[in-house]
């Protein structure tokens, strides 16, 4: 299954005027290859692609989106299972845990509310708003107005309506890399120019302002933040998030955070908001949330972004053309679940802990594999790049998602391959499936890697 991440920022580089001025020195390796070939949809034959393409059936700006590599890799997994293959699929980005029953009960009872049948305001239900400002400075030390919160059609909504409304054709957005596969589209889509800023194994996937600064130029408009992260688990100390935050301030840039995994980190790690330790950003700001990791609600598709309030009214009237507002029901159940307590969380929170230590352990027993210990979400981000290249079961894969197509066919494990964020060399492995599958999962995937030649 290609990637192709490049061929959006390939698409864009080529289509913009270069910066009027720039300091950036070192283009990052990923946007200078080739873009790999588009994949033939199936059951698509090369006569109908030529004509589709000869006829500008899809747009330039959507026909440059790529489906989501996580999800592509679930689907694909999930297939094989059903095909009778015994799968164990590390791909997907989701809880294994039920959503527990007090909110499930909540959204039963909603159904039968009158109000919850109809239309309701674009930009969500004020009882939701006002909840989700309290929970945001109960959670996070920041102090909102429910005014200044949007609710959206889950976290992925909230990062494509922050892009669309702060961003012109030609704005660069500084990104992290690896980053998470959804924001170089949502970027792109806004006619923005996602400017991946890269990290490796070796600072524990961690930017610095000197490599932020470095690709800085006149057009940079956003630094998108995220700790933690998927797909690394990185999370930022307080002192270097607040050194980012007074960077980008400094340089009157906005900063986008994606706070999705807010409560799941671990061990010393202590999570921060880069608003609260940087306040003078305020102005500057977009927070992006949802209920999805937090409470094991990934189908319900609530999430929200918080704004400065000319920027949350400007998102809210596109919202309001876009989708309308958020499912009344799933508001009712996202609202019990950030009104409550903490409890489902923490529960969670420990078995993660348990199994990133199990799979960290297992997977740097590995010959070849480099794996830090990831302080939050529920990812692990070895580094695979010592096996790409070699000899394995009688193929010689050039690169992770040749090498993930491998382990897949032999091995019956779905990892996703690390072009997916923006850095070949690495597979994401998630740690939400069951501790027995995991284990089988990593001691198949290390037997198979340890023949490497
Ligand atoms: C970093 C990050 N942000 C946002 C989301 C969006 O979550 P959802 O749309 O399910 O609320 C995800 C989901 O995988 C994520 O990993």
């Amino acid at each position: 299954m290609p990637l192709l991440l490049g061929d959006r920022h390939q698409l864009l580089k080529s289509t913009l005027p270069e910066p009027l001025s720039s300091n950036r020195t070192d283009e990052p390796a990923g946007l200078k290859q080739d873009p790999a070939p588009r994949p033939r949809q199936p059951g698509r034959d090369a006569t109908m692609d030529d004509m589709a393409s000869s006829q500008h059936r899809i747009s330039t700006r959507i026909g440059a989106i790529t489906e989501s590599a996580t999800l592509a890799v679930d689907a694909k997994a999930r297939a094989l299972k059903a095909a009778g293959r015994p799968v164990i699929g590390f791909g997907v980005g989701e809880p294994d845990f039920p959503t527990p029953d007090y909110i499930v009960e909540a959204a039963q009872r909603a159904c039968a509310v009158p109000r919850y049948q109809k239309y309701s305001p674009a930009a969500g239900l004020p009882e939701l708003r006002e909840a989700i400002a309290v929970k945001t400075a109960r959670d996070s030390g920041y102090e909102v107005t429910p005014g200044q919160v949007v609710v959206t059609n889950g976290g992925k909504q909230a990062v494509y309506e922050a892009f669309a409304t702060l961003i012109d054709p030609g704005d660069e957005v500084l990104m992290p890399a690896p980053y998470w596969t959804t924001y170089p589209e949502a970027i792109g889509l806004a006619g923005g120019t996602p400017v991946p800023v890269m990290t490796d194994e070796t600072s524990g996937y961690l930017t610095s302002v000197a490599d932020l600064e470095r690709h800085r130029t006149d057009r940079t408009k956003v630094l998108l933040f995220v700790s933690p992260s998927n797909p690394t688990g990185a999370v930022y100390p307080p002192e270097l998030v607040a050194e980012i935050g007074h960077w980008a301030a400094e340089h009157g840039l906005w900063v986008i955070t994606d706070e999705i995994y807010e409560h799941l980190v671990y061990g010393d790690a202590r999570f921060t908001s880069i608003a609260v330790a940087a306040p003078e950003l305020a102005d500057r700001v977009v927070v992006l949330n949802g209920v999805a990791k937090t409470y094991a609600m990934t189908g319900w598709r609530v999430g929200w972004m918080i704004a400065p309030p000319d920027v949350a009214k400007a998102a809210a009237d596109l919202q309001s053309h876009l989708t309308s507002n958020v499912c009344n029901v799933a508001q009712a159940a996202a609202l019990t679940a950030v009104s409550g307590d903490l409890s489902a969380v923490a529960r969670m929170r420990e078995a993660f802990d348990r199994r990133r230590l199990l799979m960290t352990g297992m997977l740097n027993e590995i010959p070849g594999v480099v794996c830090p210990l990831p302080d939050g979400a529920f990812y692990c981000y070895p580094s695979v790049k010592e096996v790409v290249g070699k000899e394995l079961a009688g193929r010689r894969p050039a690169n992770t998602t040749e090498l993930a197509e491998l382990v897949l066919d032999e091995v019956d494990v779905a990892v996703v391959p690390g072009e997916a964020f923006g850095t070949p060399g690495y597979f994401r492995l998630s740690c939400a499936l069951g501790d027995a599958d995991l284990e089988e999962g990593v001691t198949r995937l290390g037997k198979l890697l340890a023949q490497a030649r």
